[in-house]
């Protein structure tokens, strides 16, 4: 399997648990109903549980978000994917013919779309279908690495607070890493993706976290670049 390949099928198995953390920032901001999720309750070490910065609302709406995305990734791969491979393939073709050949419409657009975001364009890339698990997603599994994500944030945020670091405060490695861990492990009472797929996920996390809070922080979403 190319690296092209692997990378795109991470991205595709852990974009809820992305979209889950990443929104969580945003549905986290505002004041109103915001109740943090420890209830401002300190361990047995005096310090908070989890902090100021695991709200309610944060968790809730972005294991709301996460799992949106795992049913619109669900509809787009297997309904608008498969349904055009298995029962247009010919109409298939001579649409990308006129698109690479420059004849761009508004529907070509559209159905190029969400053949990028299906099995079909794994299948195109090669890749073998016992794999097909992976790229076939479901709302069940959308769900869980978002629930995933956002506990694996919060376990994170536990740990930091035993180690007396305060909120907002960088804890290189745990900071990126928590949230897939807590993903992967959740998501895999479901289904496990090859090892390849995991070993991916962890060494490219870091730098997709970085970049995105780095945009985060550019666009007032978040209080620090980390
Ligand atoms: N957030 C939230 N609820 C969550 C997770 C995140 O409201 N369950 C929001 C908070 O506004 C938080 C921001 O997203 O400040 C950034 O999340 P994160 O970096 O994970 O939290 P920190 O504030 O840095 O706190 P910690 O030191 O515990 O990581
Ligand atoms: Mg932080």
């Amino acid at each position: 399997m190319n690296a092209l390949t692997l990378i795109l099928l991470m991205f595709w198995y852990i974009l809820p648990a992305y979209a889950a953390n990443g929104l969580a920032v945003v549905f986290g901001r505002g004041s109103r109903l915001n109740i943090p999720l420890d209830l401002g309750k300190n361990f047995i070490d005096g310090r908070r549980i989890f902090g100021a910065g695991k709200t309610l609302r944060g968790f809730l709406g972005g294991i709301l978000a996460g799992t949106l995305v795992g049913f619109a990734q669900t509809i787009s791969g297997n309904t608008i994917g498969i349904f055009m491979l298995r029962f247009s393939p010919v109409t298939l073709q001579f649409i990308l013919m006129l698109h690479v050949l420059g004849f761009q419409s508004l529907i070509s657009l559209i159905i190029l779309n969400s053949l990028l975001l299906s099995p079909f364009y794994f299948a195109l890339l090669g890749y073998p279908l016992t794999i097909k698990e992976v790229i076939i997603p479901s709302p069940v599994k959308g769900f869980l690495l978002s629930m995933g994500a956002l506990v694996g944030d919060l376990a994170g945020s536990f740990i930091k607070r035993r180690l007396k670091m305060e909120r907002g405060k960088p804890a290189p490695g745990l900071d990126q890493l928590d949230f897939v861990i807590g993903a992967i492990l959740l998501s895999s009472i479901f289904y496990v993706p090859p090892i390849e797929i995991l070993v991916t996920a962890l060494l490219l996390t870091p730098a997709v976290h970085l970049t995105a809070n780095i945009t985060g922080y550019a666009l007032n979403l978040k209080k620090e670049p980390w």
